[in-house]
């Protein structure tokens, strides 16, 4: 994938495409990871380009980079949750699109066109073996979508010719050989006359889907709603007749939603602060510049300070409210929109600029696809390289905890544990914190069916004692088990925490009791470990903005 600036205007910033190109490489390899060698190939940048546009979004948190090898890092999607922000719909719709989801067991989708595709911004997945599960983010080929033909009903000619040019695109959520698509001319004549469309099987053998398209209070066509099905449970006609009239419901909920004041997409106000939730500015790449030196390339950092300056409060904003939000000066800033003007990430309306869905092609989909115990596991690993003890993630089960990641220590005398490892929760460190963190009720009745087993000499076994350390993990913050499941360990945990509060998984530190007194390992171990909780809960606070981050 050579780096596309043959074309690029002559104020264009270099370096931010060329970060881009970077961003985009990772994106389409596998498992999101290239060495810096392979990634200097995919881009055709040379080799001390490439790593020093690796050493600076590593320093932004949008690549991780390990020893020779760059990943991409949940943080990137603020970049996508800015464009998703500002757009609303995944925050105004997504609602009625889950409750349809539930009420028809279905998946169900809002998509958006996106050049010679349908992009996903929001998804309601009901988890079936049988077909493909898309993730916000996600490009389909247009012509071989439910939603595609509802967009092309509303094509000029220009735009049909724009399409019948269109290059040779990646669709890397799309499985290999497909068969024949129909005309589109043809379904985008019959979705203008029905106000629906369908897709019978052309995205994938089985898969079929149905949309109805999804208008502002203007008129203006702002996204499609489809419900996806497999010919297990409808064919493809028989999917309109059963649930059109529902989806055409849930439409019509979606359209006076977007009639009511709260659901139009207001004026860009230039005093609300960017809703991204970080507060990198100008002046933080300043510091950053200062302490990389020659490492850290400051016109792509300023650059992808740009994206972020959208919002929810702030759909459309000036050149001058862009360089107020970032701290950018004007020139700077207006170079930046250029540059991501030309890449396609904004669009301009007379002196406004708007974000498109296409900055989700920036690891997006991807990285919303990562389980907590993956976005986990090099926090736990960094956390392993400051104590030298092993660290691990665990969830409650039942009565048990049931172990998600781990990163063992390398030494010798570390204890085996592996993922999907179970022990009692009443005896762990991670189970105190989980079962502290149930509502009392919920937490007296899965303890008032367990037999308290003593698993060592030290185990607690008395309700009241364990209801006393349970106490003490609430109002601690954390929970210290030494000796109670295995003579000699001793084990320090911490929760994590959702965006909006919940407990979903805890992680801990384990030791052999000898290594450290319990006031050394509160003292030492405890800071660490909080801090990569902190760095956890930070990247699923981003990844989880718009989609449900799996736990296990
Ligand atoms: C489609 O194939 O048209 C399709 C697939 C998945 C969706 C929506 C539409 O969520």
């Amino acid at each position: 994938m050579p780096v596309p600036h043959d074309d690029a205007p002559a104020e264009a910033v270099g370096p931010l495409l060329r970060g881009v190109a970077v961003l985009r490489a990772l994106t389409a390899a596998s498992q999101q990871q290239l060495s810096l060698g392979d990634l200097a190939r995919a881009t055709g940048l040379a080799r001390a380009t490439t790593d020093r546009i690796a050493a600076t979004l590593a320093r932004l948190g949008y690549l991780r980079v390990d020893g020779r090898t760059a990943a991409l890092a949940p943080a990137l999607m603020e970049v996508g949750n800015a464009y998703l922000a500002s757009v609303r719909l995944p925050d105004l719709l997504g609602p009625i699109a889950d409750r349809l989801a539930d009420t028809l067991d279905e998946s169900v989708s809002l998509a958006v066109p996106d050049g010679a595709g349908i992009r996903f911004v929001h998804q309601a997945t009901r988890r079936r073996t049988l077909s493909l599960s898309f993730r916000i983010g996600d490009l389909l080929p247009l012509e071989r979508t439910a939603p595609g033909p509802l967009f092309a009903a509303l094509w000029s000619e220009d735009d049909w010719r724009a399409w019948s040019a269109r290059g040779p695109e990646p669709f890397p959520a799309l499985p290999q050989a497909l068969g024949d698509v129909p005309d589109l001319r043809v379904r985008a004549l019959a979705a203008a006359r029905d106000g629906w469309a369908l897709d019978d099987q052309l995205i994938e053998p089985g898969l079929v889907a149905l949309a109805v398209p999804v208008h502002d209070a203007t008129g203006a066509l702002v996204c499609a709603l489809s419900v996806v099905s497999h010919t297990s449970r409808h064919s493809a006609p028989d999917l309109r007749a059963a649930l059109l009239p529902a989806l055409a419901d849930a439409r019509d909920t979606m359209e006076a939603v977007l009639r009511a004041p709260t659901g139009r997409t207001g004026q860009a106000t230039s005093a609300a602060s960017p809703c991204t939730g970080r507060t990198a500015t100008a002046a933080a790449t300043a510091a950053s510049k200062d302490e990389l030196g020659a490492d850290f390339i400051e016109s792509l950092a300023r650059g992808l300070l740009v994206p972020t300056a959208f919002g929810a409060e702030r759909p459309e904003l000036s050149l001058s409210a862009v360089a107020e939000a970032t701290g950018l000066a004007r020139a700077t800033a207006r170079r930046a929109l250029i540059t991501l003007e030309h890449l396609g990430y904004v669009t301009t309306t007379g002196r406004s600029f708007r974000l498109t869905p296409t900055v989700l092609e920036l690891g997006y989909a991807p990285l919303s696809r990562l389980s907590l115990a993956e976005l986990a596991a090099p926090h736990l690993a960094d956390l392993v390289t400051q104590v030298h003890d092993s660290a691990s993630m665990a969830v409650l089960d039942g009565h048990d905890i049931r172990y998600t990641a781990r990163v063992a220590a390398s030494r010798v005398m570390s204890v085996r544990i592996s993922v999907g490892t179970r022990f009692p929760a009443y005896a762990t460190a991670m189970g105190r914190v989980l079962l502290a963190a149930l509502p009392v009720g919920a937490c007296d009745a899965l303890l008032a069916g367990e037999e308290l087993r003593p698993l060592t000499a030290h185990t607690l076994t008395a309700p009241a004692a364990l209801a006393a350390a349970l106490d003490r993990a609430r109002a601690d913050g954390h929970a210290v088990v030494t000796g109670e499941l295995e003579d000699g360990l001793r084990s320090i945990a911490v929760p994590i925490h959702a965006a909006d509060g919940r407990v979903l998984a805890a992680v801990n530190v384990s030791m052999h009791t000898a290594r450290r007194s319990l006031d050394e390992c509160r003292a030492t171990v405890l800071p660490a470990l909080r801090a990569a909780a902190a760095r956890i809960e930070a990247d699923l606070a981003v990844a989880g903005r718009f989609a449900p981050t799996p736990v296990a």
